[in-house]
């Protein structure tokens, strides 16, 4: 007899889907991103940046523009540029950045992030900011891309091709690509002891491991997808550098799932979605040990209140949070700053099971592209 061989099986390396696969190959990713852009317990992106440290004296503010997933990468980036650099920091959409009156100089760094690089509203504010002066650099996938051409300077994202429409390993690895700026950034500028460098260094090289230690919980992650996919609405609740995670969390299931998910800062759910709980409306709580653990464990109490089931994503060894919630997922300790990695993990995963049960075309969902190359 034949051996029926199929190519997109070999692909895929044996999973049922690229987006399973893409979301598994995150700790590699993690790790080839690092390799060669740390030594000694500094970081080091000489070879990737044409950064002199008189541009980095010079600039007096960063702005990260992006589309999608790649926003919120950003997002969670800003947070800590606002703790390792002296700079003032925005983030803005790009296709609401191109078309504000925003002070953007030769004093502004911008970088502008996009898997494909080929996103035409990033490429355009790209083009703007570039007239303005500013130094572009940009983080990306794709090395012969329209951004990557265009640019002053690239740090590449060593992610490999991403097939799946929706974003996971490129979503891990931008944010990796974005803290390296930022503390590289900060040992140009001098605005972090060296000290402080290798505590955060160190514990940057430990999290690929972390990773892979949150993607063996799968099997949890699948019982709360057979728990939940029936409902009809999903509330992501996060405060501090958990809130984009949240954000991340209800675009996945959204895209995939095509569940109505909103995302709110925990903090902001008394202003308005709170109006929406009751039984029938799961809220899922990004709440690691941190320094907002207590304020996001307040407003879990509050969705309780109103009945709504909360599922909690916490740090392990946390009794206190889980005795909250109906159901949780645990990840491995981590220094604040780099929570999301771990956090973000049972969240892609929930809506990666949860859209698989309801039978739907997750690779390819409809309404959407991979690259979005026009307004
Ligand atoms: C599309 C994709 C998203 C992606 C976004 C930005 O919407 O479906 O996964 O995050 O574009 O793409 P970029 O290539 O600029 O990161």
């Amino acid at each position: 007899h034949t051996v029926e061989w199929d190519v997109t099986m070999a692909e895929k390396a044996g999973h049922s889907h690229y987006m399973h696969k893409e979301i598994h190959e995150q700790g590699m990713v993690l790790r080839t991103t690092l390799k060669g852009r740390i030594s000694d317990g500094r970081v080091d992106l000489s070879k990737d940046l044409n950064w002199t440290q008189e541009d980095a004296q010079r600039w007096k503010k960063v702005h990260i523009i992006a589309c999608g997933t790649s926003y919120y990468a950003a997002l969670v980036a800003e947070r800590v540029f606002e703790r390792w650099t002296d700079l003032d920091i925005r983030v803005d959409i790009a296709s609401e950045y191109r078309y504000r009156n925003l002070r953007c100089d030769p004093e502004t760094l911008a970088i502008f992030v996009s898997q494909s690089g080929e996103t035409a509203d990033t490429i355009a504010a790209q083009r703007k900011a570039r007239a303005e002066g500013a130094h572009c650099m940009a983080i990306t996938n794709v090395r012969g891309s329209t951004l990557a051409r265009e640019v002053h300077s690239i740090l590449l994202l060593k992610a490999g091709p991403e097939i799946g429409v929706a974003a996971t390993k490129t979503f891990t690895g931008q944010v990796a690509a974005l803290f390296l700026s930022a503390l590289y950034l900060g040992r140009l500028r001098g605005s972090m002891t060296a000290d402080e460098e290798a505590r955060l260094v160190n514990e940057f090289l430990q999290i690929p491991y972390k990773v892979e230690n949150v993607l063996e919980k799968e099997n949890e992650v699948i019982k709360l997808a057979q728990k939940y996919h029936d409902r009809q609405d999903f509330l992501f609740i996060g405060r501090g550098i958990s809130f984009p995670v949240a954000l991340e969390g209800a675009l996945k299931l959204k895209e995939i799932s095509y569940i109505h998910a909103e995302a709110y800062a925990a903090g902001e759910m008394k202003h308005g979605p709170i109006a929406l709980l009751d039984e029938k409306v799961p809220v899922m709580a990004i709440i690691p040990r941190d320094m907002m653990y207590e304020k996001t464990l307040s407003n879990v109490l509050e969705a309780k209140a109103r009945k709504a089931p909360v599922i909690g994503v916490c740090t392990e060894g946390d009794e206190h949070a889980s005795k909250y919630m109906d159901d949780y997922v645990e990840v491995p300790w981590t220094d604040e700053e780099f929570s999301p990695f771990l956090t973000v993990i049972p969240l892609q995963l929930f809506a990666f099971h949860v859209a698989k049960i309801l039978g739907k075309e997750i690779d390819q969902p409809r309404n959407l592209a991979k690259s979005v190359t026009v307004e």
